[in-house]
C-alpha cells in the first residue's frame, strides 16, 4: 500500500470550478495537481494558498490539446506524485455563438479536441490505471450544450453532446470495475474569472456579477459547485449518481427555454 497521499487530478484549473474544486480535495487530504494553460502567476498563487491552509498541491502548464501532455501528466503523477484517486476533467470548450457559416473546420474541430477527445485521452490513460485498484472517481464537467444544441452552438454542442455520450460508454466499461464516472451538467454561468470573465471582458463581467452575482446568488459559486464534487466522490458505489445538473434558483433549466 502506497502511503503517498491520494491525487485530485484537474486539467484545467482556472479560479472557476477546476482550482476551487482542487483546493477543496486539498482541503480534505487529497495532494491536487492542477494544470491549466497559461498564468503561471494565477497557477503558482492557487498552489501556494492551498499550501498555506495546510494542504498539498502542485501545478502544471501545459496545452491539453498538444499530443502526449495528458497522457505524461496521468504518467508522470502517478510516478511522483500519488495514486490519481479523482479526475476532475473540466476543460470547456465555449467559443461564443457563431452561426454556421462562421464556424470554420478549424474551430470545430478544437472543440471536439478540447472537450470530447481530450476525455477520450484523459480516460484512456487514468482508468485503466484506477480500475487495477478497483476504484476512484472521474468527474466531467460538462454544460446545458451537453444535452441541448442552440443557434450559433454547432461546435460546442457537438463536442458537449460527444462528452456526455462518452461518460456514459466509459460508465458502462469501468463502473463494474469500480470506476465512479459522474457527468456533471452546468446548466448557466459560473462566477468564473478566467472563463466566463475572459469572454465577456471586465466591464460586462462586473456588470453580470454586480447584477445577478455576489449575494444575488445568480451566477453558480465554485465553492458550492465544489461542495457537489466532494459529495459525488464520497459517494458508496451501491448508490453512485451518473448524471446531475446544477443551476441558480433564478435560472430556468435547459429543457424549459
Ligand atoms: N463558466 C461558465 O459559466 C460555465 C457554464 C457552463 C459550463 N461550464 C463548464 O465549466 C468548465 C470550466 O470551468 P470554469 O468555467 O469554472 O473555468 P475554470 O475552472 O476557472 O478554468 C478552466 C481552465 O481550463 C484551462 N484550459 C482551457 N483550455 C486548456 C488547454 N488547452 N490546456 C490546458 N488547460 C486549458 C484554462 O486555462 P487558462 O486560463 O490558463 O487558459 C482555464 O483556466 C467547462 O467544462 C465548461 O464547459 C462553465
Amino acid at each position: 500500500m502506497s502511503s503517498r497521499p491520494p491525487v485530485c487530478l484537474v486539467i484545467g484549473a482556472g479560479a472557476g470550478i477546476g482550482g476551487t474544486v482542487g483546493r477543496r480535495f486539498a482541503a480534505e487530504g487529497y495532494h491536487a495537481v492542477l494544470c491549466r494553460r497559461s498564468d503561471q502567476q494565477g497557477l503558482d498563487a492557487l498552489v501556494a494558498e492551498i499550501q498555506a491552509e495546510g494542504g498539498l498541491a502542485s501545478g502544471f502548464l501545459l496545452n491539453a490539446v498538444e499530443p502526449d501532455t495528458i497522457e505524461n501528466l496521468v504518467t508522470s503523477t502517478e510516478s511522483t506524485i500519488g495514486p490519481i484517486d479523482v479526475v476532475v476533467f473540466n476543460l470547456g470548450a465555449q467559443i461564443g455563438d457563431r452561426a454556421l457559416l462562421e464556424t470554420s473546420y478549424k474551430s470545430f474541430e478544437m472543440c471536439w479536441r478540447l472537450a470530447t477527445f481530450g476525455l477520450f485521452r484523459a480516460a484512456t490513460a487514468a482508468c485503466p490505471i484506477m480500475a487495477e485498484r478497483g476504484k476512484g472517481s472521474f468527474l466531467v464537467t460538462s454544460s446545458t450544450a451537453a444535452v441541448r444544441g442552440n443557434a450559433g452552438q454547432h461546435a460546442h454542442a457537438a463536442a458537449m453532446g460527444g462528452r456526455r455520450m462518452l461518460c456514459q460508454s466509459l460508465n458502462a466499461e469501468f463502473g463494474p470495475k469500480g470506476i465512479h464516472i459522474a457527468h456533471i451538467l452546468i446548466d448557466g454561468a459560473v462566477d468564473a474569472p478566467d472563463t466566463l470573465g475572459k469572454m465577456l471582458g471586465p466591464d460586462m463581467f462586473q456588470a453580470l456579477r454586480e447584477t445577478r452575482g455576489m449575494e444575488h446568488d445568480g451566477l453558480m459559486l465554485p465553492d458550492k459547485i465544489a461542495d457537489t464534487y466532494w459529495h459525488l466522490a464520497q459517494q458508496h458505489r451501491s448508490t453512485w449518481t451518473h448524471e446531475m445538473d446544477l443551476r441558480s434558483f433564478t435560472d430556468r433549466p435547459w429543457w424549459n427555454h
